[in-house]
């Protein structure tokens, strides 16, 4: 079998890989207010795609494999790839995922976080809190001669340790100068396993962490995935690239609002 080049990006290149990655965090820090009790998800997807559209990119999701709409919102037990929905409010004590990619100058930009809205349970801020340093772990094990199953190692160990389970069905991709490209970005692994790093790298890392069974199930809209157990599922996902000296963030929030909670709530 073929296998998929991985592309090594030029600085020139990562010029506008930057300011792609730094769109879609910036949409992020846009959307934060408005995420609360009683918001319909369509109406999130329609300020984050107006707020795109202002800046000069484009919604990358929007006919991606047929896909609706502009971005992804997935609360509680959806997993990933929730559709917006003028039905879907979003109610006291949800977790909420938002996905963006943007399109910028012909470059991608990809990344996302939880959110809060009202007061979730403990139960639920903590697998919030253990996802982003699962996602935090896979970065910082981002260096040149690291290998993408150190990574998947790094993560499984974290999540797992907390009591929780890594999905399979998902990972990270190669991203920059295509949406998905090569390599997958596995959230579980081995030490030494999988593709060796070099600079010029660019992927996503994009743990989905899930508080039962990491199994899958997507519903007949054919994109919606959910936990099979209907138990709760988080995810945060920060485009990188990999530096002579190790990593650089790609998608930080330029108001440093990269977890919850964001605004002293
Ligand atoms: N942004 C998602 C990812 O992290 C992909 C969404 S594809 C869509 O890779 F079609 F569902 F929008
Ligand atoms: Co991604
Ligand atoms: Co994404």
């Amino acid at each position: 079998m073929d296998k998929e080049e991985i592309r090594i990006y030029s600085e020139q290149d990562m010029v506008g890989i930057r300011a792609a990655g730094r769109l879609a965090a910036e949409v992020l820090d846009h959307i934060t207010p408005f995420v609360k009790v009683g918001v319909d998800t369509e109406s999130l997807d329609n300020l984050m795609n107006e707020f795109i559209q202002s800046k000069g990119g484009a919604s990358a999701d929007i006919g991606y494999c047929g896909y609706p709409k502009a971005t992804c919102i997935s609360p509680n037990h959806v997993i990933c790839h929730g559709i917006p929905s003028p039905d879907k409010y979003l109610q006291n004590g949800d977790i909420v995922n938002i996905d963006v990619t943007v399109v910028l100058d012909g470059w991608y930009g990809d990344t996302s976080r939880m959110f809060y809205v009202g007061h979730p349970s403990v139960k639920a801020k903590r697998l919030v809190q253990t996802t982003y340093e699962t996602m935090m772990a896979g970065v910082m094990a981002v260096k040149p001669g690291a290998t993408t199953g150190d990574l998947g190692a790094a993560m499984q160990s974290v999540a797992e340790s907390a009591g929780y389970s890594v999905v399979r069905d998902y990972c990270g991709h190669g991203c920059g100068g295509i949406f998905h490209g090569a390599p997958n970005i596995l959230n579980f692994g081995r030490k030494g396993a999988g593709v060796k790093l070099v600079p010029g790298m660019v992927f996503t890392i994009e743990p989905m962490v899930n508080v039962g069974s990491f199994e899958t199930m997507t519903l007949k809209d054919g994109w919606t995935v959910v936990t099979k157990d209907k138990q709760l599922s988080a995810q945060f996902e920060h485009m990188v690239a990999v530096t002579s000296e190790g990593v650089e963030i790609l998608t930080l929030s330029p108001k440093g609002w990269n977890y919850p909670p964001y605004q002293g709530g």
